[in-house]
This record gives structure tokens, sequence and C-alpha cells, in this order.
């Protein structure tokens, strides 16, 4: 909420391909957010939240030059691989499970449709 209006500063996505168990996620934070640990809380609640699928491999792909995302997903354990077919891209990727999985860092909160709130 900011001066009374619901504002959305941040967008986080996975999708769960049932039949491959692998977990595929996007995040983006408005560029007047950034750097203030608000990609860092989506993307720690992105992978509580492939805990909660089960056992899953969680990637994404990003550009080569995105040291924002690259720097955010090796310092969260992930492992950086090029991605099949397209060489501008980089992959992150970590196997997910409940046991790695630490409780939230942050006052988050969700509403049904998964709308967060911190
Ligand atoms: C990637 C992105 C989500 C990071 O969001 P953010 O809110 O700025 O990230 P945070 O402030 O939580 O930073 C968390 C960590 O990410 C890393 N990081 C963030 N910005 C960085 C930069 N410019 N260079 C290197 N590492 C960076 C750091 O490890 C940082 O931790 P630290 O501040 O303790 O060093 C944001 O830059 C963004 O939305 N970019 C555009 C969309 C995009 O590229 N999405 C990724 C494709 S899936």
């Amino acid at each position: 909420m900011i001066d009374g209006i619901e504002r959305i500063v941040g967008e986080a996505r996975l999708v769960h391909d049932p039949e491959t168990e692998r977990v595929e996620l996007a995040l983006s934070v408005d560029d007047r957010w950034q750097k203030q640990g608000l990609g860092l809380a989506l993307f720690d609640d992105l992978q509580r939240r492939a805990a909660e699928i089960g056992p899953v491999d969680l990637f994404g792909d990003t550009l080569r030059t995105n040291a924002a995302m690259i720097g955010l997903a090796r310092r969260s354990g992930f492992a950086l691989l090029a991605t099949p077919g397209d060489w501008r891209l980089t992959r992150f990727q970590k196997h997910i499970d409940r046991s790695g999985i630490l409780p939230s860092r942050w006052p988050i909160s969700a509403d049904p449709i998964g709308r967060l709130a911190l």
C-alpha cells in the first residue's frame, strides 16, 4: 500500500510440469524497488512454494548479461549452466525439497490467488 493505493511492485511465477517434475520460474521487481531485498524475498518464496509441490528441479533462464539475476541465483545456491539451444542465456537450477527450505525471513502473507503483501 502506497498512499492508500495498492500497487504491484514485483511479480513471481512458477510453472510446474508434472510429467518431468520440473518447475520453471520467472520474477521481476519494478526498477524503482530494486536493490531493497524484494527480489530475494520473492525468490525465497518461490523456492518455498516449489518445495510444497514436492521434490522438483527448479530452474529459470536469463540473459548471460543479467548480473542481478545471476547474482541472486548464485547467492541462493543455484547451479549455473548453459541454456540448451540459446547461447545468449544462462540457466540457473536447483533441486528443491523441503529439507533445505528455511522459514521465511520476511513478513510475507499471500491471499488466495497468490498475491503477496509485505
Ligand atoms: C533480478 C531482480 C529480480 C533482483 O531483484 P532485487 O529486488 O533488486 O534484488 P535484491 O535487492 O533482493 O538483491 C538480492 C541479491 O541479488 C543479487 N543482486 C541484486 N542486484 C544485483 C546486481 N546489480 N549485480 C549483482 N548481484 C545483484 C545480490 O546477491 C543481492 O544480494 P545483496 O544485496 O545482499 O548483495 C531484479 O533485478 C529484476 O527484476 N530484474 C529485471 C527482471 C529480470 O531480469 N528477471 C530475471 C529473469 S527470470
